[in-house]
């Protein structure tokens, strides 16, 4: 087949191999529970839940014990049959981990999506909308929404521990908070990854330096990441809308 006929194919890689320590003390992040199910559970099925996703890698805690109980965990639950799964062990820092998942991927799939297992909620259509503007050509794209707080730039922290100063306020009109899945042209993607050592907190930032386009494609505010409890308390709450609207 030619390139231009060859059907595009995408994988999710779900990093989850961080230990959650903003959650207080208890299981690694991604292993706690929302409603009785775990949030890994929860962030596998959003992806696996857009019928373009035909493989998932999950990246695990490194030591054996965490990789087993994932693989364990899903075979437990129910997951989409059209769906492969793939379980491997992660690194010390969040792009380390995203690097080993892009290691496992095989050939022909050509749109990669990077998500967080800590963002269970995803809706779908969020899910469809990045795989979508990657399909149509941006090398890079995540999913943002505008920002409800005025946000603050600050000097670098003070040795004596006095009170911080400001040093700017960005417009807020120009500003998006940026969530996942990002979704990436896999090959853009490898390259970020091989070229970018800084420390990035997200994958888009990699793509960025490289100097190619990334673009926004509009969020939700059900991909909220989980990270302190207050964030399980909303998550659980969403969880029950959910049921009461459609049964889910
Ligand atoms: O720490 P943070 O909330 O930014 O983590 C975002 C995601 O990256 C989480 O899903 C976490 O499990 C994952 N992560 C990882 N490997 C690490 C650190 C974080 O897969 N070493």
């Amino acid at each position: 087949m030619s390139d231009e006929t060859r059907p595009s194919r995408t994988a999710a890689v779900i990093p989850a191999a961080g230990r959650g320590v903003r959650l207080g003390p208890g299981a690694p992040k991604a292993l706690r529970a929302l409603n009785g199910t775990p949030m890994l559970i929860h962030a596998v099925r959003a992806m696996a839940a857009s019928r373009s996703v035909s493989l998932v890698v999950v990246v695990a805690p490194p030591d054996e014990a965490s990789s087993a109980e994932v693989k364990t965990l899903l075979a437990d639950h129910a997951l989409p049959e059209r769906t492969d799964f793939v379980v491997v062990p992660g690194g010390e820092s969040r792009q380390e981990s995203v690097k080993l998942g892009l290691d496992a991927l095989p050939p022909g799939i050509d749109v990669v999506l990077v998500h967080d297992a800590a963002r269970p909620l995803v809706p779908v259509d969020t899910v469809d909308a990045v795989i979508e503007a990657v399909r149509e050509g941006a090398p890079a794209v995540v999913p943002a929404l505008p920002l409800a707080d005025t946000v603050k730039q600050v000097e670098e922290s003070r040795a004596d521990g006095g009170p911080e100063l400001v040093v700017a306020t960005p417009e807020r009109a120009r500003l998006r908070a940026v969530q996942t899945p990002q979704g990436f042209d896999r090959g853009t993607l490898v390259r970020a990854h091989e070229t970018v050592t800084d420390n990035v907190t997200d994958d888009a930032s990699m793509v960025e330096q490289l100097g190619e386009p990334v673009v926004v494609v509009p969020g939700h505010e059900e991909a909220f990441k989980v990270t302190r409890p207050l964030d399980l308390v909303l998550a659980e709450a969403v969880l029950a809308r959910r049921r009461a609207n459609d049964g889910f």
